[in-house]
């Protein structure tokens, strides 16, 4: 007698077609739900840490790391050989709450970022194969983002936050990621501009990370191919780093699981004829997504964007992205 053949899972298709399906992790959800950790290990061949890298939750104080939520998510990455993404070094938002009452000068800001990046990329030279070195540095408009970091270190701040995570790693891919820039409109044009020049200038970058929160309005699958091919051919690689999938609340289709399913499909397929390899969701299941915590997003958005529900169970659009990446 001769077993029924078990179902392929995500994993064992991406894995066979060499593409990267990652998902963000929570490292409490990993800590107390064996479902959560079992389809994480099973379906995904790679974790972004959802917020346990970001400065705030690993900056406890200004002269002091917490890293025991990073180290679990990149431990259980590598010990199920999965790829890491280390999401992020610098970016304006979740900074430590200390930060706001810290009266520092530029020079000792520029001093404590340098620090962080190497003390941060130095722990995980061997186990973390990429990071998002700078996330949302460009506004909505096209225009350079004013942060913390822009008016204590420069515009240049990010050819130095780039560099500062190549002399700590050489063999790490360095990225820059952003939201909005989905497609080919004003602030991918803006980004595609800077990029161009940090290349110019032989700033040590190897990809861009678009987002792909299709929250709403869904950006056009040919634009997001033509703008992955644009900005291959500069050289760069190209990565859909947190996508998931929602409606305006107040405007749900009847068949919005459909909706959903097919949307991802053409994503897949839009970013498989552009040359790029990788698609991470912003975590495993409908239960932990962002939308659901976020008040003001969770308000304007459904909120069961992502391959899995609440349930664990399999969506359509899980079905979508396997069968894409089966063809
Ligand atoms: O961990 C604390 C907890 O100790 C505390 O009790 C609780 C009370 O508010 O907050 C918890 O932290 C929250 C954290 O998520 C973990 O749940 C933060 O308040 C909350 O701000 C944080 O939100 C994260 C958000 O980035 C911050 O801007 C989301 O989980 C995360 O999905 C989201 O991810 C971003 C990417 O990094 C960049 N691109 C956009 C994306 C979606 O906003």
């Amino acid at each position: 007698m001769s077993a029924e053949p078990t179902e392929s899972t995500l994993r064992d298709v991406a894995d066979e077609r060499e593409f990267t399906i990652g998902t963000a992790i929570d490292p409490d959800s990993l800590r107390r739900d064996p479902s959560y950790w079992k389809t994480a290990s099973s379906e995904f061949n790679a974790v972004t840490p959802e917020n346990a890298l970001k400065m705030g939750p690993l900056r406890p104080s200004r002269h002091t790391y917490d890293f025991r939520d990073a180290d679990a998510v990149v431990n259980f990455g590598r010990e199920n050989d999965m790829t890491v993404r280390g999401h992020t070094l610098v970016w304006h938002n979740q900074k430590p709450e200390w930060f706001q009452a810290w009266d520092y000068t530029d020079e000792q800001l520029r001093q404590f970022l340098r620090e962080h990046i190497h003390t941060v990329v130095g722990r995980y030279r061997e186990t973390v194969d990429a990071w998002d070195v700078v996330n949302e540095a460009v506004a909505d408009d096209g225009s350079m983002r004013r942060t913390v970091w822009s008016d204590a270190l420069g515009e240049d701040y990010l050819e130095e936050a780039f560099t500062w995570a190549r002399e700590v790693n050489p063999d790490a891919d360095l990225y820059y990621n952003d939201y909005g820039a989905d497609e080919i409109n004003e602030k991918s044009d803006a980004i595609y501009d800077l990029l161009e020049g940090l290349l110019e200038r032989d700033v040590p970058i190897d990809g861009v990370g678009l987002q792909l929160h299709a929250l709403g309005d869904h950006p056009d699958p040919d634009s997001i191919a033509e703008n992955i091919e644009r900005f291959r051919d500069l050289g760069l690689e190209v990565q859909i780093t947190e996508m998931d999938v929602a409606f305006h609340a107040d405007d749900v289709p009847a068949d919005a699981l459909e909706i959903q399913a097919d949307y991802y499909r053409e994503v897949v397929e839009a970013c498989l004829e552009a040359g790029c390899d990788t698609i991470v969701t912003w975590d495993v299941h409908d239960a932990n997504s962002w939308l659901r915590s976020f008040k003001d997003f969770g308000e304007r958005y459904s909120g069961d964007p992502l391959l899995f529900d609440d349930r664990y169970e399999r969506k359509p659009a899980y079905y979508a992205v396997r069968d894409a990446l089966e063809e």
